[in-house]
């Protein structure tokens, strides 16, 4: 088995998932804002060291995204935020990704940019304790879009990527994010995030990726959130199922869905679902931002020092993530 290969197994197996905790500071700007918490390096911070000294992290997360910032911080201890993460057993990884831009030849989508420089980033990040990544190409449902221009030019930028960190002794995750905004049907989102997918692999395969050593974190296949149309779980499992089996090779290890704007609730329900009628040999887990951290940040908003309060606010939902990455999250047991 290959190192790259071991560590994304170490990231996805035994029921583990994914803490995308890499919003960019404009980001957590924006979710602090909602929350009435002043965004300043302390508090972004506090809020994060909170989740990642949690007890459950030695169970549910294998392994934590970061942003540029909170990778050089060191908590109240003087330990590096790399450390704490590995104290639990779980790995460190980046956002190497400097953000969508506008795509020159179609205004309305989107390029992600940041390969200029990655080589020399990607070492100094290794340093800092950082053994996997993330990049995160964005997509548009439009009854013209996304259009071949950004379909190429988002698949071509991830397998670059793709390639760099590979070189680097990390392992890739490769996000190709078909947003939920809109109002297409399930269908759409299902024809237009098979064409994404398809390209995407086409260009790694191209860029002489090894496939076992990557994550693919895609959406899942669902209406559009202005849709009128209601689909059921099982409805949203099988076709995402059917998306990823039919586009994504199989050497790939395993498949850790973002949450795109679900609620805590749905992305869990969705995710437990796929486990249940899984019929690939897919690992199929979380790497969720907003359905992991929402009720937490809520709670912790209220007194930013009840730090035990909002580790089991958080401790809850990674418990539930991970049981519905085993297909045994059952609804009763939120109440529990
Ligand atoms: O790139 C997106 C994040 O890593 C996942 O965030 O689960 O809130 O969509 P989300």
């Amino acid at each position: 088995m290959s190192e790259l290969n071991k560590i994304a197994l170490q990231i996805l197996s035994n029921g583990k998932g994914i803490l995308a905790a890499d919003e960019s500071t404009a980001t957590m700007t924006k979710r602090l804002d909602s929350v009435k918490v002043h965004s300043d390096e302390n508090n972004r911070l506090l809020f994060r060291q909170t989740l990642f000294s949690s007890l459950s992290m030695k169970e549910c997360i294998g392994g934590v995204i970061l942003y540029d910032e909170t990778i050089r911080q060191k908590t109240s201890n003087g330990k590096t935020i790399s450390e704490l993460i590995n104290s639990s057993g779980s790995l460190t990884g980046i956002k190497v990704d400097t953000g969508a831009k506008t795509l020159a030849g179609s205004k309305e989508e989107k390029i992600t940019e940041g390969l200029d420089g990655l080589r020399e980033r990607l070492k100094e990040y290794y340093k800092l304790g950082a053994r996997f990544t993330k990049w995160r190409g964005v997509y548009l449902i439009t009854d013209k879009y996304p259009s071949k221009l950004s379909i190429s030019a988002n698949a071509h930028a991830l397998a670059r990527y793709a390639a760099l960190v590979q070189e680097a002794g990390m392992v890739p995750i490769i996000e190709p994010e078909v947003l939920m905004d809109g109002d297409h049907s399930a269908k759409d989102c299902l024809v237009k995030t098979s064409e994404v997918i398809s390209k995407c692999y086409e260009e790694l395969e191209l860029n002489k990726i090894d496939l076992k050593g990557t994550i693919l974190k895609p959406n899942m296949i669902l209406p559009g959130k202005d849709s009128k149309e209601k689909i059921s779980c099982d409805e949203i499992a099988g076709l995402t199922l059917e998306c990823l089996k039919n586009n994504v090779p199989s050497s790939v290890p395993g498949i850790a869905f973002l949450s795109g704007g679900q609620t805590e609730i749905e992305a869990t329900a969705n995710l437990n679902q796929i486990n249940i009628m899984n019929n690939t040999n897919f690992i199929m887990t979380y790497s969720y931002g907003r359905a992991l951290q929402q009720s937490a940040l809520k709670f912790w908003s209220e007194d930013i020092n009840n730090i035990i309060g909002t580790q089991k606010i958080f401790d809850h939902r990674a418990k539930m993530c991970s049981l519905a990455a085993q297909g045994k999250w059952s609804k009763s047991f939120e109440n529990s």
